[in-house]
């Protein structure tokens, strides 16, 4: 019997069994109309490299379609319907594949009833922000996905509110969710440059340097845990460290004196302390090559087992204090907060994602050559973003004019439409085959 794993697909395989159900195909692209709820089922598994997605959001847009989501009467039907989507995505994910989720909020007006009554306590009520997004984002971990950041998109030009007893609401999260606990990252490809403007600092960050230097000085402690400083390193990292640390054969021999008094052997004390001898003889071993100090809680259970007394406290207490990661060369993580200015919205749709936000997230996440998924499409600034970065692309939306616009756009080399008209045409990168 042939127990052997199937062969994993080439990524050419992977791209072709996509495109056989698809509406619209082309070398980069495979597009198809329809709900997403039956056209992803139509996609094999593990075929997907990572997905960027911004969905309807709840009760806010009317997209003109019987099938679209977005519009359910009830908030947990939005949910759970997002869940089972979602459930689809991950299944078409490879196995270190990903998933941006992009996802705004809303109000709640009027009254809301709970069993025919006004409620008392909850979201139901007139001038409640809904939470969509967290809800969506804490269903999604129950029911699977890793939930690895959420990231901020922080909107500049954000329109202004009208009202007077709240702040206007400037950021959307952005969820990465992973299908597993290790996946594809690129964490190189989106770092930014460090901040600053200390010619020796900047020097040391394009060095690289990892050594930490806040060995037991608290000046130069208080300097690297500085808010200037902290734009220039890459993360704090907790060590633990004896400043006044005694000579080990000094230690050992005062251990053995100590076991002498109490009259106990090494195996004894290996026992009590529940460690192998072989390695609790080393703390007893009074010659250079072989002598080792105790870590800090064996010291502890050696006070006890062998009634030391206090002449070696100071020399093995313990200082806490941070050492510092280096700057890495390559720049510094750009963290979880990007300020993306909100574009004008393509001639057929209107809640586009900004060109910068799609291009960003792939960065990081779409492998060389990989392919990314929108399972609802719209505009397609995914896809533009995916093929610009060298990608292929697979979109999903149940309107038909979001596919031809797609496909003019990439025609045109993904320059969005001016008064209508498409960008001049741009064949060989997207053209359709
Ligand atoms: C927020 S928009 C996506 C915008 C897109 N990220 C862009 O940059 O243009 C959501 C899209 O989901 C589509 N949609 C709604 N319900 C759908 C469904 N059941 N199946 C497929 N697409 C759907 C809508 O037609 C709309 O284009």
């Amino acid at each position: 019997m042939n127990n052997r794993p199937p062969p994993v697909p080439t990524a050419k395989e992977r791209w072709e069994a996509i495109g056989v159900a698809a509406t619209v195909s082309a070398p980069a692209y495979h597009l198809f109309l329809g709900d997403v709820r039956s056209v992803l089922a139509a996609l094999p598994p593990s075929s997907i490299d990572t997905c960027l997605t911004s969905p309807p959001y709840w009760s806010v847009r009317d997209y003109g379609h019987p099938d679209q989501m977005g519009l359910e009467d009830e908030l947990n039907e939005y949910v759970s319907g997002m869940v089972r989507v979602f459930q689809e995505v991950r299944r078409v994910l490879t196995d270190r594949g990903t998933a941006w989720l992009n996802i705004g909020d809303c109000y709640y007006h009027g009254a809301g009833t709970v069993d025919g009554k006004p409620p008392a306590t909850g979201w139901k009520r007139n001038k409640q922000l809904c939470l969509v997004p967290f809800r969506l984002a804490i269903a999604l971990q129950e029911d699977g996905w890793w939930v690895r950041n959420a990231v901020v998109w922080h909107k500049p030009n954000a329109m202004p509110a009208s009202v007077r007893d709240r702040l206007t609401n400037a950021w959307e999260p952005v969820f990465l969710l992973a299908k597993a606990e290790r996946y594809h990252f690129d964490l190189d490809a989106v770092r930014v440059p460090h901040q600053t403007d200390d010619g020796n600092e900047r020097r040391r960050a394009e060095r690289g340097r990892a050594d930490g230097k806040a060995k037991g000085n608290d000046d130069l402690r208080r300097w690297l845990n500085s808010p200037r400083h902290r734009a220039t390193i890459d993360g704090l990292r907790e060590v633990r460290r004896r400043p006044n640390v005694p000579d080990c054969v000094e230690l050992a021999a005062y251990l053995r004196k100590a076991a002498g008094r109490k009259g106990v052997d090494i195996y004894w004390v290996a026992e009590q302390l529940g460690l192998p001898y072989e390695r609790t003889r080393h703390y007893f071993r009074t010659d250079r090559m072989g002598s080792r100090l105790p870590p800090e809680d064996v010291w502890e259970r050696l006070k006890e087992l062998l009634d030391l007394d206090t002449e070696y406290d100071d020399a093995m207490s313990v200082e806490v204090g941070d050492n510092v990661f280096r700057n890495h060369p390559n720049g510094r993580n750009p963290g979880d907060v990007q300020s993306v200015t909100l574009s004008g919205s393509s001639q057929e749709h209107f809640a586009t994602m900004p060109m910068g936000l799609a291009d960003w997230a792939l960065k990081a996440t779409l492998p060389a050559g990989g392919i990314c998924l929108d399972p609802f499409m719209g505009s397609g600034t995914t896809g533009i973003a995916a093929l610009r970065a060298g990608g292929r692309f697979v979109g999903v939306d149940v309107r038909e004019d979001f596919l031809t616009h797609f496909v003019r756009w990439a025609r045109s080399g993904g320059r969005r439409e001016r008064n209508g008209k498409p960008g001049p045409p741009q064949p060989a990168l997207f053209d359709a085959g």
